[in-house]
């Protein structure tokens, strides 16, 4: 398995909405375990393929102390009730926060990575948030999309919350990032 570099808000992998997978095959097993060892490697609580430049609709889910698990085409087929998350983060969005309306109970279903039907349900946790999160990325959807007011995101210093300030202009951020992706030479 391998670490796959994330991409970042700015590259176009990230808007786009994700492919459908025919079929559940040994590519996409392997695909699998690069995103579940390069969520780790992130300290990341989710991933979705194209966070690693790869536009199919498959994530996984690595919520701190259960076994992480993958959706081959998720979709949320019930959702009930709200709830205010405070702090989303994102790790293609480094160095910001934001906070937001979800549900507060899912249903999504999709495939295991045998091929076999799963249907996972959340209320109220983590899951249920990141659940909604990974979804949304196949669906060219971030959590800054999301945001009601420009003072609902914020920049981190470093790890210092005293020193978050909020972020007066979120939609600046894609252009932001997008320079300073072209400026570093980075392929993306
Ligand atoms: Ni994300």
């Amino acid at each position: 398995m391998t670490v796959r570099p994330i991409r970042y808000l700015g590259d176009p992998v990230l808007r786009q909405p994700a492919k459908r997978v025919r079929q559940v095959d040994d590519a996409i097993r392997r695909l699998i375990g690069d995103m579940i060892e390069s969520m780790h490697a992130a300290q990341g609580v989710g991933l979705a393929a194209p966070q690693i430049g790869v536009p199919l609709r498959v994530v996984v889910l690595g919520i701190p102390d259960e076994e992480p698990f993958a959706l081959v085409n998720p979709v949320i087929v019930r959702q009930s009730g709200t709830r205010r998350m405070e702090h989303e983060g994102c790790l293609s969005v480094p160095g910001y926060r934001g906070s937001l309306t979800r549900a507060d109970r899912v249903v999504v279903r999709g495939l295991d990575e045998q091929g076999k039907e799963r249907r996972i349900r959340a209320e109220g946790n983590l899951l249920a948030q990141a659940l909604q999160h990974e979804v949304d990325h196949v669906n060219g959807v971030l959590y800054v999309d999301r945001l009601d007011s420009r003072d609902d995101l914020v920049k981190l210093d470093g790890t210092d919350w005293a020193t978050a300030q909020p972020v007066q202009e979120p939609a600046a951020l894609a252009q932001q990032e997008t320079q300073s992706a072209a400026a570093d030479g980075v392929a993306r």
